[in-house]
């Protein structure tokens, strides 16, 4: 696809690099809180499943790339969108397909990192961010993990409570003011749409929201041999027998698509171990796969209890 309007120009870029760093001399270092990422690698075909809300994603890569699609149609584009659904189902990949299809550069604003370190600054910060963005080149926003916003979960009290309407309307404010800016959109995720300020969805704020769901048998299936395609074309060689899909999908309820990347990356370093021991380890075969899958799930099973707090 060619773009009708041209990318941002590299001289934007450094622009966009001279914002942030003058950004970072007021609130201190930014990485890991707010990362900007001028050319993500991720493209749509790389993601596994999720027709329809790829679907949505590729009407977003068009309102970004040909506004004036919309125009034509008498409608205005969605500027605030929220990626909902269980961890590792695909979001963050989504947002940054969108960024690369739509060539725009992608902000990473990790909303969870932002509240620890800036609690009462966030707002101030977030608002700063979005100027940055104003007027150079397309861009897209990615507000991850934005149920952070709700402090009062994290930092119980009226103090937290009040914090967080701050900077919900503050974030609101931007959004709203996103509807003169073409070149520029906001995708929200959350894991915990339950958890979410219900102010932030709807006109004016988030107000498309795109379902992210686990994969289906299909879908597992389309993961797992993308994310084999993707080692056997970075080894240069075949490192997978033919597998046996449905013995594997049988073990594999529940699991996400990052669950199965786990999973054939666990297998293919144990192939990597057993070489370094001296082995000469054939292909990866279904039965390794299962074997995986078994250490796997108890681990998985230990590392929900801590991220979701059941341990405390
Ligand atoms: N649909 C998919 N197709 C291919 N790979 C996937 C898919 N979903 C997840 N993955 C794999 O899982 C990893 C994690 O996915 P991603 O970070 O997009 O999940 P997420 O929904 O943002 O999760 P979280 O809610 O924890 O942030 C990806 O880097 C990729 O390797
Ligand atoms: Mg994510």
């Amino acid at each position: 696809m060619r773009p009708d309007r041209p990318a941002p120009p590299d001289v934007s870029l450094r622009r966009l690099e001279d914002l942030l760093a003058g950004l970072a001399k007021r609130f201190g270092d930014l990485r890991g809180k707010v990362d900007m990422v001028p050319r993500p690698q991720v493209t749509l075909q790389e993601i596994g499943g999720l027709a329809a809300a790829k679907r949505e994603i590729q009407s977003l890569v068009f309102a970004l790339r040909r506004p004036e699609l919309h125009q034509r149609w008498g409608t205005v584009p969605v500027k605030g969108v929220l990626l909902y659904g269980p961890p590792g189902t695909g979001k963050t990949l989504l947002a940054q397909a969108l960024a690369r299809e739509a060539e725009a550069v992608f902000f990473h604003l990790r909303m969870r990192h932002i509240v620890f370190k800036w609690y009462g600054d966030s707002g101030e910060l977030i608002q700063e961010v979005f100027r940055v963005l104003a007027g150079n080149g397309r861009g897209v926003l990615y507000l991850d993990e934005i149920d952070a916003l709700s402090f009062d979960r994290m930092f119980p009290g009226e103090e937290a409570r009040a914090a967080s309407r701050r900077v919900i309307t503050v974030l609101l404010e931007r959004l709203e003011a996103l509807g003169g800016m073409l070149e520029t959109l906001a995708v929200a995720s959350t894991s915990r749409p339950d958890a979410l300020d219900s102010t932030l969805v709807g006109p004016g704020g988030l107000d498309r929201l795109i379902e992210v769901p686990l994969p289906d048998g299909d879908e597992k299936r389309e993961i797992l041999a993308i994310h084999q395609r993707r080692a056997e074309a970075s080894a240069g060689r075949t490192l997978f027998h033919t597998l046996d899909s449905d013995a594997i999908l049988a073990r594999t309820v529940k699991m996400s698509g990052g669950d199965l990347a786990e999973v054939l990356r666990r297998a293919l370093e144990e192939k990597a171990r057993r070489e370094g021991a001296g082995e000469n380890p054939g292909p990866v075969e279904t039965d390794d796969i299962l074997r995986v899958i078994e250490d796997y799930r108890r681990i998985k099973e230990v590392v929900e209890k801590i991220r979701y707090g059941q341990y405390l």
